[in-house]
């Protein structure tokens, strides 16, 4: 209600955001379980004086620096970019609460992109010691950036503080941890490893096409970070689900839509866990380039739907218990019922005052009579139930056709049933609580039975 509202034409702002989430932790993942793999394998190969393995790593490396550094860090500043249009109320609170632990991540991105362009471009030139010490620094530096990142994402899906209670203090410590923190930080870090390994299977069996002894090397050098990466997903997600908060809860329960992706998260995992075991673990000869490749594919359709869940089991909220999904702080839902949704609004309030100049009394606490504006020409009922509908609903639905349209869902509604839904918005769990008053819950009713499809399905128009 502070910030003008985003809309993104077919697509909406909150599927560009997600496209992008997904596409960047391909690569964050990756950028840190890689970072420890090749940490590990570079001193392992300087160690046993293994030269061809230590050349691979070589190769492996200057793939993982172009893809992570260059990709990873791009896709890292559009997710600031999309959620800082998409949620500006949401990150402006999580900027409030974290901008230390922000100084402390840039802080490390910094050691962590210096030491992987150190690591390298000096390969040949430093001692195998120093460099092996270099590979480390970059591991621990983007290890520490994941923890970082995780205490404000965990926080997030659920406030409640370990060290004491966040919404009572406004102290950042209790803030960044949260009883999520760590369930997330330790499946991030399996994730990372059991997703290094994979790109790893990919890159080694394409590059070491050839030269059969240095390829089953590196694989069967891959079996261990796998399993601890593995066991870790598994323990974290544990923890995540104990760590729920009670809604989230019941979003999972309730939506079949979510139920099924959990179940495809689960099911991908162990699929490539079968497919693993059965493959390079089993015999490192056996794999190929496609096999390994459809394995790392297998991957990113595991993180992508783990990803979705997690997004999705966190609404009504886009940060718990403080920032409603429709950019409304939870503090003021109470207020805004009381005297209107339109008024409270920065913009709205603004348009309202020039517009209805006759219908504004900025003496009263009540400044805008919304019953008046029922007797007005229906163009400008309308116009103020689009107005309602952009800031109250926009962000979850559209109102073109397409996806996320909000047609289909008022299909065969009539004016009165429509206003009593929208008054019990939050009848539907994954919906905030109707934050205006009743006539603009007539306004906006009358606005969405216009985006209702009046295509009734009837032998006429369905048979050819
Ligand atoms: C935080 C996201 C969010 C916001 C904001 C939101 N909705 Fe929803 N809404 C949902 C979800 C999720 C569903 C259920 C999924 C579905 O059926 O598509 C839903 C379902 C609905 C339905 C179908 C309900 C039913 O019983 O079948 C209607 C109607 C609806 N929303 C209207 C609105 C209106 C009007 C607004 C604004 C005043 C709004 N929503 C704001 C997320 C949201």
């Amino acid at each position: 209600m502070f910030y003008p509202w985003w809309y993104v034409s077919g697509l909406t702002a909150p599927m560009l955001i997600a496209i992008i989430a997904v596409v960047h932790v391909i690569v964050s993942h990756y950028a840190v379980g890689g970072g420890i793999l090749l940490a590990m394998e570079n001193h392992h190969a300087i160690k046993t004086g293994n030269g061809k393995l230590r050349e691979y790593w070589k190769k492996h490396a200057k793939f993982f620096v172009l893809l992570t550094v260059v990709f990873g860090a791009i896709t890292g500043v559009g997710i600031w970019w999309t959620i800082g249009l998409a949620s500006p109320l949401a990150t402006e609170i999580l900027i409030r609460i974290f901008v230390f632990g922000w100084a402390i991540e840039w802080v490390f991105f910094v050691v962590e992109l210096t030491a992987a362009f150190a690591f390298y471009y000096y390969w040949d030139r430093l001692p195998p010691k120093t460099h092996a010490v270099i590979g480390g620094i970059y591991a621990i530096a983007a290890w520490i950036s994941l923890v970082l990142i995780t205490g404000i994402t965990a926080f997030m899906l659920n406030i409640d503080g370990v060290l004491g209670d966040w919404s009572k203090t406004g102290d950042f410590w209790h803030a960044f941890i949260n009883v999520q923190w760590l369930p997330q930080t330790i499946t991030r870090t399996g994730i990372a490893l059991m997703f290094g390994t994979l790109y790893v299977y990919a890159h080694a069996t394409i590059v070491l096409r050839d030269d059969e002894n240095t390829r089953v090397q590196v694989i069967r050098r891959m079996n261990k970070p796998f399993l601890c990466g593995l066991i870790l997903v598994l323990a974290g997600f544990v923890g995540w689900f104990v760590h729920l908060p009670e809604i989230s809860r019941v979003v999972l329960e309730r939506s079949a839509a979510l139920n099924v992706l959990s179940g495809l998260f689960v099911a991908a995992i162990v699929l490539i866990f079968i497919l693993a075991v059965l493959g390079p673990m089993r015999d490192p000869k056996t794999i190929n380039g496609g096999f390994a490749v459809c394995l790392l594919l297998f991957g990113i359709a595991a993180l992508a739907t783990g990803e979705f869940v997690r997004e999705a089991v966190r609404k009504p909220y886009i940060v718990d218990r403080v920032v409603l999904g429709n950019q409304i702080l939870v503090n003021d839902v109470e207020r805004f019922q009381k005297t209107g949704f339109l008024e409270n609004g920065y913009w709205t309030s603004l348009s309202l005052q020039k517009q209805y100049p006759q219908l504004w009394h900025a003496e009263n606490e009540d400044r805008f009579a919304e019953n008046e504006l029922l007797h007005y020409p229906k163009e400008e009922r309308l116009a103020a139930g689009r107005m309602i509908f952009m800031h109250h609903c926009n962000n979850c639905h559209a109102a073109e056709h397409g996806l996320s349209a909000i047609g289909p869902l008022v299909y065969g509604k009539t004016q009165t049933s429509l206003v009593q839904t929208v008054k019990h918005l939050n009848n539907v769990i994954t919906m905030p609580p109707w934050c205006g008053n009743d006539a603009e819950a007539n306004l906006l009713a009358e606005y969405l039975l216009t985006l209702a499809p009046n295509a009734h399905p009837t032998k006429e128009n369905v048979l050819p």
